[in-house]
């Protein structure tokens, strides 16, 4: 059985700024990856101390909180076979400057805190952080007709 997984994105202040929203967007969306939700959110320093837990001790905890309040983020959940690891390839590494060319952090970024998205990094904090920015009638159960095309039967 194939494992059908869900994944947090967060397309971050610069992506909004920088006009790349739809451009990222387009790169999931011919990847054959199916979004369930998605939503602008302005998000606030409670909201991001408990998304980023395990960086408040950081040197750059304070500067990418700021960041991260700067405009709304769009945030977004991915349904689909292994979307968890498929996504995070997708993005490249953390550091725009060490991913993959081909990859959208290298392709549109040069900066660590403005690396274009978050990603959730396993299927287990994925569920954490879908219930972190969603509510669960945000979330839709339909079937793409393209399926059939991506993922064969
Ligand atoms: P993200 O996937 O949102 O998770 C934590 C974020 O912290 C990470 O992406 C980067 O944007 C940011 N980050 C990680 N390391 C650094 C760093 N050394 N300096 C500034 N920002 C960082």
């Amino acid at each position: 059985m194939p494992d059908i997984q869900r994944t947090l994105v967060l397309l971050k202040p610069d992506a909004v700024q920088r006009e790349l929203v739809g451009d990222v967007l387009h790169r999931f969306e011919r990847k054959g990856l199916k979004f369930i939700a998605m939503k602008l959110i302005h998000l606030d320093e409670t909201t991001l101390a408990e998304h980023y837990s395990h960086h408040t001790e950081k040197p750059f905890y304070k500067g990418l909180v700021e960041f991260m309040m700067q405009t709304p983020v769009v945030a977004i959940v991915f349904e689909g076979i292994d979307v968890v690891a498929e996504m995070r390839k997708i993005l490249g590494s953390t550091n725009p400057r060490e991913a993959d060319a081909g990859t959208v952090r290298a392709d549109f970024s040069m900066d660590l805190a403005g690396n274009i998205a978050h990603a959730s990094d396993t299927a287990e904090n994925a569920q954490i952080e879908i219930d972190r920015f969603f509510k669960a009638d945000e979330l839709f159960d339909y079937k793409k007709l393209t399926d059939q095309y991506h993922f064969g039967e």
